[in-house]
């Protein structure tokens, strides 16, 4: 089975997915005990996707998200590039298209929106996505992230570095199609940058305004941001 490491390879990290696709939404759901269902629809909130806007849900896996941003009436597209992962969520009936977040198949401009939902630590070049995310956006457009995070409080980060991340490995043995891609999931997550670098990085990559949202201690954090409107000064 196969299991990316934390150098992220692209084919690596595709090919994982594609081997936990099957399982991917209930192990998700039983990791984060049911949590996500929350996480997702505060992010829907954030995005506020309004109707005629059109969306991208970039690492979108099964769709799952890309269902919840479309229900106020936009149109939203999920991109991935595990086939797999996009195949497990054919039954939500939303737009799909195989695509690497490095290297968009979309025209400049061609978004209102972008949001992503725990796919941005995946990225095996961070900033350069962010630069690549920015370009397929029009001018006022929004950026909506939803990641895990690093709680502030000491005592629920110490007690999530030494016991979530384990017990999530451990659940993911149980619950998955391929345990070893649960550890690289734990893994990449212990190793994620907190919420203050993660502003910077997106920052640095052309957004403006940026803010986050703790959510759940923090053990998760949205980050909401605007690519620059043209009449804006550099
Ligand atoms: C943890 S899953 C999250 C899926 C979904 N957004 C959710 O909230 O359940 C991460 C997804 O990111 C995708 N991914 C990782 N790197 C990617 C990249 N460079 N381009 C496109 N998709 C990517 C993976 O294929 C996988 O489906």
């Amino acid at each position: 089975m196969s299991r990316a490491n934390l150098d992220k390879d692209p084919h690596e990290v595709a090919a994982m997915f594609d081997g936990v696709a099957g399982g991917y939404d209930r192990a998700n759901s039983f990791m984060t005990f049911g949590f996500d269902r929350r996480w997702r629809t505060t992010t829907a909130r954030a995005l506020d996707a309004s109707p005629g806007e059109r969306v991208l849900d970039l690492a979108a896996g099964t769709g799952v998200s890309t269902a919840e941003y479309a229900r106020g009436g936009a149109w939203c597209l999920a991109a991935d590039f595990s086939l797999g992962m996009l195949r497990s969520g054919k039954h939500r009936g939303v737009p799909m298209v195989a695509a690497d977040a490095l290297h968009l198949p979309f025209a400049d401009e061609s978004f209102d929106a972008a949001t992503i939902t725990f796919g941005i630590r995946n990225f095996v070049d961070t900033k350069a996505a962010l630069v690549e995310i920015a370009r397929v956006v029009k001018p006022g457009g929004r950026l909506v992230i939803c990641e895990v995070s690093t709680p502030p409080f000491p005592p629920i980060r110490f007690l999530y570095r030494r016991f979530i991340l384990r017990a999530m490995t451990l659940v993911g043995r149980f619950s998955s199609t391929n345990p070893e891609a649960y550890s690289y999931l734990a893994e990449s997550m212990a190793a994620w940058p907190d919420q203050r670098t993660l502003a910077q990085t997106i920052a640095s990559a052309g957004w403006r305004s940026v803010e986050w949202m703790n959510l759940t201690f923090g053990v998760v954090a949205i980050h909401r941001a605007i690519k620059p409107p043209l009449d804006s000064e550099a």
